[in-house]
Order: C-alpha cells, then sequence, then structure tokens
C-alpha cells in the first residue's frame, strides 16, 4: 500500500505554523490538519460539561465519544460549532494544560493520523515530526522569536478591535514556551531530522515558499 506523504510542521505559538500550513496544503491541494485545535476542543468540550482540566479519565472518556467534524469555516463538536470558542486565550491556556496529560495525547493518536489521507496531509502542532507523524517526508520546525510572535497576536488582536497590552501578551507566550517546551511528555522540541526555518525576518510568502521549496526537493511535488 502506497503511503501518503505528510509535512509536519511543528514549533511553539505565533511562530504562523496554522497560516504556512492552510497556505501550503492550499498550494498542493493536500489536506490539512490544525492539532491545536484537537487540544482546543477538548479543553473547551471539557469545561462546558464541568469536568477539570486535570481530569485525565473524564477527558480520555470525551475524547473517545467527540464527534468532530472540520470545515473550511466551522467546527463542528456533538453538533455545536466551537470555531470561535477555541480562538480565545482560555481555550489556548486550557489546551496548554490538557496537552500535559500523557494518556489524553495517546487517546488522540488515532484521530490525528486518520487526517493522513491521499494525495497528501499537512499537520500543524506541537508533536508531528516528533511522536504524531514519525515517518514524514518532510519536517519543518517554525520559530520567531518571542518578541515577534507577540507583536503578530498584538496585531491581529488590534485588527479584530480587542484591547490588548503587548507586555501581557508576551508574558503570556513566554509561559506557554515554557509549559510546551518543559513538560515531561511530548515536549515540543524540533525532530532530530528537522529543517529549522526562523520566521522573524520573513513574511508569510518567503515561508510558505520555503516549504514548498523544501517540498519540491523531495520530489514530494508534481
Ligand atoms: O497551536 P495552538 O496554539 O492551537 O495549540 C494550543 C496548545 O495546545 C499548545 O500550547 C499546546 O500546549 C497544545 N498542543 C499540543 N500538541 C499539539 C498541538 C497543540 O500539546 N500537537
Amino acid at each position: 500500500m502506497a503511503t501518503v506523504p505528510v509535512i509536519t510542521i511543528d514549533g511553539p505559538g505565533g511562530s504562523g505554523k496554522g497560516t504556512i500550513a492552510h497556505r501550503v496544503a492550499d498550494c498542493l491541494g493536500w489536506h490539512c490538519l490544525d492539532s491545536g485545535a484537537l487540544y482546543r476542543i477538548m479543553a473547551v468540550a471539557g469545561l462546558a460539561r464541568g469536568l477539570g482540566l486535570d481530569d485525565e479519565a473524564g477527558l480520555i472518556q470525551l475524547a473517545n465519544e467527540l464527534q468532530i467534524r472540520f470545515e473550511p469555516d466551522h467546527i463542528w463538536v456533538d453538533g455545536d460549532d466551537l470555531v470561535e470558542a477555541i480562538r480565545g486565550e482560555v481555550a489556548g491556556a486550557g489546551a496548554s494544560q490538557v496537552g500535559s496529560l500523557p494518556s489524553l495525547r495517546v487517546a488522540l493518536l488515532q484521530r490525528q493520523r486518520d487526517f493522513a489521507v491521499a494525495p497528501g496531509l499537512v499537520a500543524d502542532g506541537r508533536d508531528m515530526g516528533t511522536v504524531v507523524f514519525l515517518d514524514a517526508p518532510l519536517k519543518v520546525y517554525l520559530t520567531a522569536s518571542a518578541e515577534e510572535r507577540a507583536r503578530r497576536r498584538y496585531n491581529q488582536l488590534i485588527n479584530k478591535g480587542q484591547g490588548v497590552s503587548l507586555p501581557s501578551l508576551l508574558e503570556d507566550i513566554c509561559a506557554r514556551d515554557d509549559r510546551d517546551m518543559n513538560r515531561a511528555v511530548a515536549p515540543l522540541r524540533p525532530a532530530a531530522d528537522a529543517v529549522l526555518i526562523d520566521s522573524t525576518q520573513m513574511n508569510i510568502d518567503e515561508v510558505v515558499k520555503a516549504v514548498l521549496d523544501l517540498a519540491a526537493q523531495r520530489g514530494l511535488t508534481v
């Protein structure tokens, strides 16, 4: 059976992984997995059902039962559209908390691997190249300085009309980095065979081109 090619894009929050993954997937006509959305869904759906974010058994049961369907502008979770609810800072912090539960990560493995469907998949997250898609033929580790990532997030929120403070965003980003990089299970780190891209001085088009060039060099594109 021919294996489905997977490009993994891992990196810290705010590095632009999601945007880059979608753009690369669109250019190649491949599927896209936003694995962070799954962890965000677990946090939001768990809280809505009265579960504690440290209730590993309860969250595993929820992970096994939830009906989740991704559409371009909607994320249906047991009939509710959570596309907006999972984007907030509470969902992000909650995702980071549930993401540190080892058995919950195992419970979500198959759901993530099921996204690898022909003609190919671009998967973004923290452990796509180190755990979920170990055999991916192209692994990218996308990063940017914490200050630049805070500035990007600040601009996004200001454009949405939300009042925020840059120093507090920077503090949140550093705290999330610390949790994601130093947790015992699936810590955020580049896979040994990942290509590092530092996007601090690059725009989105430049990063997309860099990933597509790498894909072409590895014979993944026609
Ligand atoms: O990428 P995003 O900001 O949506 O991820 C939210 C949180 O979910 C991350 O800070 C991380 O703690 C967790 N996560 C994870 N593993 C992934 C993707 C996200 O632990 N593959």
